[in-house]
């Protein structure tokens, strides 16, 4: 522990105009709980919210948590996880960097108390007529993006054997698109429940080229509970007549033969429109060489300097088994450089996942007020530990030295971040909007 509390509690308290870290998520209004909760008053409102998309029939989760005759088994569990703030999965640090996201499904500190203190009562049921009317739900294979314009899926599905290694394997689909168009938002995932057991994580890139570029360019990346990328307003990606995507498939085989399946969708810009800004998905801060000696914890530093001034749209770590912690933070250029006493530079804080836990790939979408506005020459600095005690539950082996590799017992380290680069003009100019309501907010207080 010792290596991670520097860092993650020293910075972050100078909010630089930039990225004013402002507000909380908007789940902070839901009222408090009455002194003897009930399930029927005041959990199952917070489960319908924050669990059952996930707890449901069919759905990625193991049990369902739709009635109180399915939940009350597991009361225990739920109080240890929701208190432990590992579900629902959203692993971001709170009190560092930047607060305010899109569709951020995390419960307030009233609402894990409630929680706590309905299990503590011996999880009752209350007045049946207090229940919630039931959520409705699209089906299961909804996408989060909503309804793509466009999906591609394997040809045919790709025969994973039931025992052996990690299994990894590219797919090219050739999905004949005829012309250019801009991408708004992403999202990827395996096509079935089958698949979704045996699906490490995939990748997919745009190949425009075989010959010339066989791998092609990153388009987005899938892994057990990743949501989906969506772009800032106006933004889009590119993708060009004739391109082809690869999808490189990362699978553990599970005791049975299984054909698997992935597929991706996309919603697309109306055709002829062309958005102002480009939006991409960057690795960031890869670190070079990785060194996790046994029953250690490991720091690794990485970094990435813009070359443009840009708009931060998300960030996701990558890390493997033994990913604890991982923060970005902006290194600003020296705006004194020309003078005698230049320095020192201005490091602030954008986002911690300080409880990393493997298995969830989560994609942490910046709201759009609060976005980072990052000059050009900033340098992004990502930081990551790795766990390689017996501490960590996920360590297959707390003995083993482990180094850098794409197995999930290798580990990695770097994010995957979404930015849009802007022009010098247009990057001041919404600088200044955001000191201006900055100021006017602060007036109003
Ligand atoms: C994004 C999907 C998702 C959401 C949202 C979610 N869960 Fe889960 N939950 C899972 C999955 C998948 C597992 C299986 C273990 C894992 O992967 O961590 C799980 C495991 C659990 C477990 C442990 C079950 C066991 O086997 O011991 C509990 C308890 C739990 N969830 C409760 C909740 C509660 C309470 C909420 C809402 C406050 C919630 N979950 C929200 C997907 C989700």
């Amino acid at each position: 522990m010792g290596v991670l509390r520097g860092p993650l509690v020293a910075i972050g308290a100078g909010a630089f105009v930039i990225c004013v870290a402002v507000g909380s998520p908007a789940s902070a209004q839901t009222p408090s709980s009455s002194a003897q909760p009930t399930f029927a008053k005041d959990v199952a409102p917070i489960l319908q919210r924050a669990c059952q998309n996930c707890h449901r029939p069919g759905s990625v989760a193991p049990m369902s948590l739709l009635t109180y005759q399915d939940s009350r088994p597991w009361a225990r569990s739920i109080k240890a996880k929701v208190a432990a703030r590992e579900m629902p999965p959203w692993h971001i640090d709170r009190n560092v960097g930047i607060t305010k996201f899109k569709d951020d499904p995390s419960l307030t500190d009233a609402e894990i108390a409630t929680i706590v203190t309905w299990v503590d009562a011996g999880a009752p049921q209350g007045n049946p007529a207090d229940l919630p009317k039931p959520r409705e739900f699209s089906d299961l294979d909804a996408w989060y993006i909503g309804k793509p314009d466009l999906v591609v899926e394997m040809k045919k599905p790709y025969i994973l054997p039931p025992n052996g290694p990690d299994n990894i394997v590219d797919v090219m689909v050739d999905p004949g698109f005829t012309e250019d168009m801009y991408v708004m938002a992403i999202e990827s995932k395996p096509a079935d429940p089958r698949s979704f057991k045996v699906v490490h994580h995939f990748t997919t890139n745009l190949v425009e080229d075989p010959d010339e570029d066989p791998t092609g360019l990153f388009l987005n990346e899938y892994a057990l509970g990743k949501n989906g990328d969506i772009f800032p307003p106006n933004s889009g990606r590119l993708i060009k007549a004739g391109t082809k995507i690869n999808f490189n498939l990362h699978l553990n085989p599970r005791g049975e033969e299984t054909p698997v399946s992935v597929k991706l969708g996309l919603k697309v810009f109306p055709r002829g429109q062309v958005p102002k800004y480009v939006a991409f998905t960057q690795h960031m801060g890869d670190a070079p060489e990785l060194d996790i000696p046994p029953g250690q914890i490991a720091r690794h530093d990485g970094y990435f300097r813009l070359p443009r001034p840009a708009l931060v749209a998300s960030f996701q770590p990558h890390m493997h088994n033994r990913g604890k912690a991982m923060c970005m933070e902006a290194i600003y250029p020296d705006v004194r450089a020309d003078s005698a006493r230049p320095g020192p530079a201005r490091v602030e804080t954008i986002s911690c996942v300080s409880n990393y836990q493997f298995g969830w790939h989560i994609t942490y979408p910046y709201a759009d007020d609060v976005a980072p506005l990052l000059p050009a020459g900033t340098i992004v600095h990502i930081t990551s530990w790795h766990d390689n005690t017996q501490n960590n539950r996920w360590n297959p082996n707390p003995k083993n030295w482990v180094g850098g590799g794409s197995r999930s017992i290798d580990e990695m380290s770097f994010a995957w971040v979404t930015i849009t680069y802007l022009e010098e003009a247009d990057f001041k100019q919404r600088v200044a909007e955001r000191a201006k309501a900055a100021r006017t907010s602060q007036q109003q207080q």
